[in-house]
């Protein structure tokens, strides 16, 4: 630390300016003098996009390995292999030149609409920040930083360079912030990447509360925070929030601004020098740890192909997969030739290779008749003579594989869906076919939930493939051929209808503004309150094997801060050996506030051969059971009754059993003059002082009141529970020794005066 300092002591106020602020596109500034190296940074969250030119945003970059995208690897479940996944890009960034990853994404999908659903992990934040923790850890592991984004409540492509985005504090905490917070103190990212859009009235660059108080002071995040490209809009301001970097520059005219701030005295060199301290050890660290200038890209192709046949969601099975080398095999699509492997936008990768479907397949059954059709166009015009070309061959086929991706043109960086569908010509293709061929096969690319309704029924097997990387091909050829035993599970909710969703009223807002009117409510935590049936509920994935849980255990009582330790048995119950996502949910029987029915709290992946059983430990710690209390400005435990809901889908609990928890919390009193008798009686604290003199009041208010009417109607003892204590006490005042204000303000000290 010593050196540090001596080196910030030696830099002169230009030189601190100039390091908060990119020289390049991709690069920080160097400061030759003091030999400060300028290091690179770049996307993205499944692979290396290095542009051959720093001072060029967009352009072909350089050959690295395209993983498959987010909403494919959280459906893995799999932490141990996205770290070796991170460990592959930190390999690739070595050889590249690159010190610092743009990734991961972890913002939550509040709705099947976003654009950049594809780059982001889940509707769920515990599985999102573990997802983010593992990529994180992964890619730190090998010398490499990484870039958590986009902090914060970035949800939506409409707008987002400006848009408010409006949600309550609790919502903000337990939801959209909630896997942010979990990387950061598990994972702890080399820097974290503020979002363009504004929270609650404040752009996130310049957004002192989440930046500084919470990120920084709160979450104790030691590295330093950079900005979206261009998503500074006042650089002495953003410094002030605590915005150490702005990317990208070179910005001249902001430089010379922060110098004139400091020597104007509207920023303090104490400010500056903070960015600096947080700027000055990743610069170093990235220069610590040199990798090899080549990376193995056969086996980083290979991991690409392991990670998303591990992704994969089988979503339907009438049995007829695995595939038999059935004699003439129609194979059908536009993507089944040209993959659709990766989204629009800054994380779009220039592969080292790409697997074509249709020829991995034939490889699996090369004395087969592979036929294939077209069966829509990129753009996906309705062109009937493309879905008649197609009946064809499916109709003179065994078995039809359809490849249907979504247009890219639905779904990208920049822009939002419109709709869950697919397109008119696809769904009448698919029904088509279907129609003459009962031995069909969908295999689904896309980066969110797509409307199945229409054509799920028509069809034998449905292979969600999302957008599965550069080795997607391979992947899905080793699942229909069952070389690989399915067992990814959905990360995000297939809602039956748009209408459905909990966002659809209030996205994507309008005049600048969105409000996240569902609170709590994203995802399964809605459908669950709405009691909703779903398409494909969340955590939801078929296997070619089953599973059968049992002998779940819990304590029957615990206190919060020892956590509570779940096992439970799974057994294979099947012919095929296969891989199981038991997951853990946490219903808590009752609270102050609301809390949505059930939220996952814990998962576990377990491989089990045909027969074999495991049994399966889930630590809940006591995070599982808080929640964020706005008026307590703290994440709290209450006393009380939960229930442990162990899973194979958030519809499908397979086990359940009752615990109590005591809570170990010494809350002060939130008690105050406003509050209401019931608020009084509620509170423990309160109970005592008060309950003496209920009594007395009661009996004197139903005097002056009246009392309650016999059938109904006017109910004045409800009425006095809800009306603040001073309000009672004035009807009486000429009976109290002093006024009711004095009153309230002396019962008031004892409660807080009680606080052990
Ligand atoms: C983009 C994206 C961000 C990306 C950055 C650099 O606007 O929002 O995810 O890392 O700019 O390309």
């Amino acid at each position: 630390m010593e050196e540090l300092e001596k080196l910030i002591e030696q830099m002169t106020v230009e030189e601190k300016a100039a390091l908060c602020i990119g020289a390049t596109a991709w690069t920080t500034t160097a400061v030759e003098r003091l030999d400060v190296p300028s290091i690179m940074v770049t996307d993205g969250p499944h692979g290396i996009r290095k542009v051959a030119n720093q001072d060029v945003l967009i352009e072909k970059s350089m050959p690295a390995t395209c993983f498959p995208t987010a909403s494919c690897l959280a459906s893995t479940w799999d932490t141990e292999l996205l770290q070796k996944m991170g460990q592959a890009m930190a390999e690739e960034a070595h050889a590249l030149d690159v010190d610092v990853i743009l990734g991961p994404g972890a913002n939550i999908k509040r709705t099947p609409l976003g654009g950049r659903n594809f780059e982001y992990f889940s509707e769920d934040p515990f599985l999102s920040g573990r997802m983010a923790t593992a990529l994180i850890d992964g890619i730190q592991s090998r010398g490499v930083g990484t870039s958590l984004k986009h902090y914060a409540v970035n949800n939506q492509e409409d707008h987002r360079l400006t848009i408010n985005v409006v949600v309550d504090e609790r919502a903000l905490r337990e939801i959209y912030l909630r896997g942010f917070e979990m990387a950061v103190k598990a994972a702890k990212p080399w820097t974290v990447m503020c979002a363009y859009n504004k929270v609650n009235g404040e752009y996130c660059s310049q957004h002192h509360r989440l930046l500084t108080e919470i990120l920084k002071e709160e979450w104790g995040f030691e590295g330093l925070v950079m900005s979206d490209w261009g998503a500074v809009h006042d650089r002495v301001k953003a410094l002030l929030a605590g915005l150490d970097l702005e990317m990208p520059g070179p910005q001249p005219r902001r430089l010379q601004k922060v110098v004139e701030a400091v020597q104007s005295g509207e920023l303090e060199m104490g400010v500056l020098d903070e960015a600096v301290r947080r700027i000055l050890p990743i610069v170093f660290m990235a220069r610590e740890v040199e990798g090899p200038r080549t990376f193995d890209a056969k086996a980083h192709h290979q991991l690409a192909r392991e990670i998303a046949a591990q992704g994969m969601v089988l979503l339907k099975n009438d049995g007829l997969l695995p595939l038999a080398e059935f004699e003439r095999v129609a194979v059908i699509g536009h993507s089944a030739k040209v993959p659709y492997y990766q989204g629009g936008g800054s994380s779009h990768i220039n592969p080292t290779q790409v697997d074509v479907p249709f020829t991995e397949l034939r490889k699996y059954a090369p004395d087969s008749e592979w036929l294939f059709a077209q069966g829509y166009g990129e753009m996906g015009v309705y062109d009937p003579g493309l879905i008649d070309e197609a009946v064809s061959v499916a109709g003179s086929a065994d078995v039809a594989v359809l490849f249907i991706a979504l247009p890219a043109s639905k779904e990208s960086e920049g822009y939002d869906r419109a709709d869950l569908d697919l397109t008119e010509h696809q769904v009448a293709l698919i029904r088509a076919v279907a129609k003459v061929q009962p031995r069909t096969v969908v295999v689904l690319n896309s980066g969110s939930a797509v409307n199945l309704a229409p054509w799920v029924m028509d069809v034998s097997a449905v292979l969600m493939g999302w957008m599965m990387g550069q080795a997607g091909g391979g992947a899905v050829a080793d699942i229909l051929f069952g070389k690989v035993n399915p067992s990814g599970k959905l990360s995000e909710t297939f809602p039956f209808r748009l209408e459905d969703t909990p966002a659809f009223i209030n996205f994507p807002g309008g005049a600048g503004e969105v409000r996240y009117g569902e609170g709590l409510y994203v995802g399964y935590r809605y459908y669950d309150a709405q009691q909703m049936q779903v398409a494909f509920p969340f955590g939801f994935g078929l296997s070619y094997t089953t599973f059968e849980y049992s002998n779940l255990k819990v304590a029957e009582s615990f206190e919060d801060t020892d956590g509570l330790k779940v096992t439970f048995d799974v057994t294979n119950t099947g012919g095929l050996a296969g891989k199981e996502i038991a997951q853990v949910y946490v219903h808590d029987r009752e609270a102050s506030l609301a809390r949505p029915p059930k939220a996952l709290k814990g998962f576990a992946k377990v491989a089990l051969g045909p027969g074999e059983t495991q049994t399966v430990a889930v630590d809940l710690d006591f995070r599982a059971f808080a929640f964020y209390h706005p008026k307590h400005k703290a994440w709290i435990t209450e006393d009380g009754m939960f229930d442990i809901l162990v899973g194979a889908s958030a519809e499908d609990i397979r086990l359940s059993a009752a615990t109590q928890m005591k809570s170990t919390l010494d809350l002060p009193s939130l008690l105050d003059e406003e509050s209401t008798i019931s608020e009084w009686l509620a509170d423990p604290r309160g109970r005592v002082v008060l309950q003496p003199l209920m009594e007395q009041f009661q009996a004197q208010l139903q005097q002056v009141l009246g009392p309650d009417e016999e059938d109904g109607g006017m109910n004045f003892s409800g009425m006095i529970m809800d009306m603040p204590l001073a309000s009672i006490l004035m009807f009486q005042q000429d009976k109290l020794p002093v006024p009711p204000e004095d009153m309230v303000a002396g019962l008031l000290q004892q409660v807080h005066a009680g606080r052990s």
